[in-house]
């Protein structure tokens, strides 16, 4: 069944996907998201599944969104919680820009962080052999020389992505002042992170304060990769704080990746949009669709990089 899932979500990320690219930097960014959203939730109803939405994404940015809450997948199968992002980088797609992805995240029920109305979330996510030594709190110069060191690099030959925000002014300052190198992108921190897990990627390091809900759903995938990811919930306003705090959530609270999903049989799909140094994007042609995807299953730790041809029907 785990096996079966894993290759059914991508179906899920390859149909968002296919719809979302139609909008490729129309300047239609609400109508892009609503169509990935309800190419996704259709995908859904066909595969065996009885999920529900923990993470649906979009209340940030008022976004067409699937529920949280919401059920979905055709009953059968395994109960999972799942964390969707039909247009991961809605900027980047309507803007025609590079890096926007459809993305599932999916554990079993009970299993991933609910973080209520958090908006934004600090994070680290790095090489897999630093785990354990990188610490939210160190300097930045301390959790890079770390990082370095772990993976057999200069600290000045580290790439490290970088969301370019006017709340990330002092962490560039800090970066720069080590001499590591960095990715200044616009949007897009789950691409971000995945290349930083990747060993093949050349970025090492993905750090910044990003959406809530990409930082849940780019957990899914670190779990199931085994890899580094550190995060804590990062307010961005008074009134962001006091409705984390009236929900029980202590904005301390240091969240791990064994906290942000408890079980290891994570699950994660993401299908290439805009086409990026992450996945390839979507192409259409006379027959069909050629559509690049990326999909782990934390049960096996299967890693696959699937290019699919979809044919259009003719009848
Ligand atoms: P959307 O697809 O919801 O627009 O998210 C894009 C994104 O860049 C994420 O990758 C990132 O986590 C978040 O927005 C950062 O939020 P903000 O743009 O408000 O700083």
């Amino acid at each position: 069944m785990y096996k079966n899932l894993a290759l059914n979500l991508v179906r899920v990320t390859e149909s968002a996907a296919l719809e979302a690219v139609k909008f490729l930097g129309k300047g239609l960014k609400e109508a892009g998201d609503g169509a990935a959203v309800d190419a996704m939730r259709k995908a859904f109803s066909t595969i065996d599944i009885s999920g529900r939405i923990v993470i649906g994404e979009g209340e940030k940015d008022q976004a067409p969104m699937l529920f949280n809450g919401e059920r979905v997948g055709n009953g059968n199968g395994l109960v999972m919680d799942l964390a969707v992002d039909p247009v991961e980088g809605t900027n980047l797609l309507a803007r025609g820009r590079a890096n926007a992805i459809a993305v599932v995240g999916a554990c079993p029920a009970g299993t991933m962080y609910d973080p209520g109305p958090s908006f934004y979330m600090k994070k680290i996510v790095g090489p897999k052999e630093a785990a354990g030594s990188i610490d939210i709190d160190a300097p930045v110069k301390d959790n890079l020389i770390s990082i370095a060191k772990a993976i057999g690099k200069a600290v000045d030959e580290l790439v490290v992505f970088v969301l370019e925000k006017p709340r990330h002014k002092q962490l560039i300052a800090d970066i720069r002042k080590t001499g590591a190198c960095i990715q200044l992108h616009t949007d897009g921190d789950v691409a971000g992170s995945l290349m930083a897990a990747d060993p093949g990627s050349e970025v090492d390091v993905m750090m910044g304060t990003g959406g809530t809900p990409e930082g849940v759903i780019s957990a899914c995938a670190i779990r199931a990769l085994d890899g580094l990811m550190i995060a804590r919930l990062d307010p961005q306003s008074e009134e962001e704080r006091k409705s984390i705090a009236e929900y029980g959530k202590d904005v301390k609270e240091i969240l791990t990746l064994e906290t942000l999903i408890k079980s290891r049989d994570a699950f994660f799909a993401a299908t290439g949009i805009s086409g990026g140094a992450f996945l390839r994007g979507v192409k259409y042609h006379s027959k069909g669709a050629v559509s690049h995807s990326m999909v782990i299953n934390g049960n096996t730790g299967t890693v696959r990089w699937m290019t699919s041809h979809h044919h259009r029907r003719m009848d």
